[in-house]
Parts: C-alpha cells; sequence; structure tokens
C-alpha cells in the first residue's frame, strides 16, 4: 500500500499572506504521523509559509511552474526559484490552466524540470465530460502517457497522478465522482503506466483523486475507490474539513 497523502490546492485564496499564514498554521495543527500532507499555495505566499515551519511529511507545493530555466519570460517562475523558497511538490496540467491553453506538451516539459530538480509533480489528468462509449479513457490514457514521455522509467515513482475529471471541479460541479468511478480510473491509469514500465513502477506510483472531495466521502474514496489520497481545492481552505480529511487518511492506513 501507498503512503497517503492529503494535499491541498488553495488555487487563487486566501486574499491575503495574513490569512494565509493563519490558516497554513492551523492545518499544521492537524498533522498525523504517516500522512503526508503538502498545501499548495499561491507564489506570494510560500516563503512566509515555509519559516512557519515545513517538515518531510508536511511540505509545500506551488501550483504552477515555466519549463526554462530562465529568461524572458513575464509572470512565470522556474523551478529552481521554487526550489530555493522550498518548495517540494508542483501542481502541474490542473484544468483550469489547461483551460488557458497549457497543452500535453507544456505539461511533459514541466515535468521533466522538476524531475530534474527533484521537486515532485502532482499531474493533473481528468476528462472534460463522460461518454457512454468510454472515450474518456481515451482523454486520459493521453494525458497521462504525455505527461511522462520525457523522464526516465525509474522516475515514474517519483511523481503523483492526481485523477481530476473536470465535471466534478468547483461549486459549479454536479457532484463529486463516486468511489466506484474513482476505483475505475485509478485501475486504468495504472495499466496506462504499467504499459509504459511495468506493474511494480505501476503500482508503486501514488494516484490521488480531486473534485469536490469532502469530509463525508473521503473515506469511501480512500477504501473502495482505492486512491492513495486527495487533491481538495474548496476542502483545503478549511482547517477543519483539512484536519478531519487528514485523519481519515489516518485511520484508513491503521486498518
Ligand atoms: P474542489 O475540491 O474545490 O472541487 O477543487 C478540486 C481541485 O481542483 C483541486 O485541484
Amino acid at each position: 500500500m501507498n503512503k497517503k497523502i492529503i494535499i491541498g490546492n488553495w488555487k487563487m485564496n486566501p486574499s491575503s499572506v495574513t490569512d494565509a499564514e493563519k490558516l497554513f498554521k492551523s492545518i499544521k495543527k492537524s498533522l498525523v504521523k504517516g500522512v503526508d500532507t503538502v498545501v499548495c499555495a499561491p507564489f506570494p505566499y510560500l516563503q512566509s509559509l515555509k519559516k512557519i515551519g515545513v517538515t518531510q511529511n508536511f511540505a509545500l507545493g506551488a501550483e504552477n511552474v515555466h519549463f526554462e530555466k530562465e529568461g524572458a519570460f513575464t509572470g512565470e517562475v522556474s523551478t529552481s526559484m521554487l526550489s530555493s523558497v522550498g518548495v517540494k511538490y508542483c501542481i502541474v496540467g490542473h484544468s483550469e490552466r489547461r483551460a488557458q491553453g497549457e497543452t500535453d506538451e507544456m505539461v511533459a516539459k514541466k515535468v521533466l524540470a522538476l524531475n530534474k530538480i527533484k521537486i515532485i509533480p502532482i499531474i493533473c489528468v481528468g476528462e472534460k465530460e463522460r461518454d457512454h462509449s468510454g472515450f474518456y479513457l481515451n482523454t486520459v490514457k493521453e494525458q497521462v502517457v504525455a505527461s511522462l514521455s520525457l523522464i526516465p522509467k525509474a522516475s515514474f515513482k517519483n511523481v503523483i497522478v492526481a485523477y481530476e475529471p473536470v465535471w466534478a471541479i468547483g461549486s459549479s460541479a454536479l457532484r463529486a465522482a463516486t468511489p466506484a468511478e474513482c476505483h475505475e480510473m485509478i485501475i486504468f491509469i495504472r495499466k496506462c503506466i504499467s504499459d509504459i514500465s511495468n506493474q511494480a513502477t505501476a503500482h508503486s506510483t501514488r494516484i490521488i483523486y480531486g473534485g469536490s472531495a469532502s469530509v463525508e466521502d473521503a473515506g469511501a474514496f480512500l477504501n473502495f475507490g482505492m486512491a492513495d489520497g486527495f487533491l481538495l481545492g474548496r476542502a483545503s481552505l478549511n482547517a477543519k474539513s483539512f484536519g478531519e480529511i487528514i485523519k481519515i487518511a489516518s485511520i484508513n492506513i491503521s486498518k
């Protein structure tokens, strides 16, 4: 069984560094040994949050990165900039960025750049909608295969794949995926990884779920859904919910 990991994606929240520090401190109180916890925060907050205190089990993540090392890329940040402020994880290919033009090719380049500097990429994959013929499986397969295409197979175990069906994300989503839908997709993603590496690698890659995940359904996603953890949006902005989900993950590992 892979070690559980609970990751918060704060997106463009909260609105001030003071609020960010407050939330980070509250989340820090909920940490549980045996569960990795990560907060992916907006760039301007990273340095202040690092000062509050990070550990190997409570790490900082970024929400995006550029694949080039340096240069004329206004508004972008590089992997070495992130590394220099203590970032250990970075989200790539989030659907909210794909909607703004991030392609599979860009995701692959970002994964390569992060892998080189030993920042763990959190690769978001997921279909916009489901269809009865199962074409959505092809979409996810293409995203998984493309995102891993530039790194050595030996590095696959150092990435996290987040299955985030676009239709389940955010306050306008109709519903979260069901644990059964999550289970099906996690098996499918492992098969995709196995086909381009081997079974052992596929099993050691952590695959997590994101999309309206909440305290109510967290246990079911971890048990029946076979998720190795979560990429939480809204639930990560509430220290109580975030903490409860961490606790649920810890109960789940001790069974
Ligand atoms: P919500 O949990 O708010 O649906 O967001 C999920 C997400 O996009 C995490 O990256």
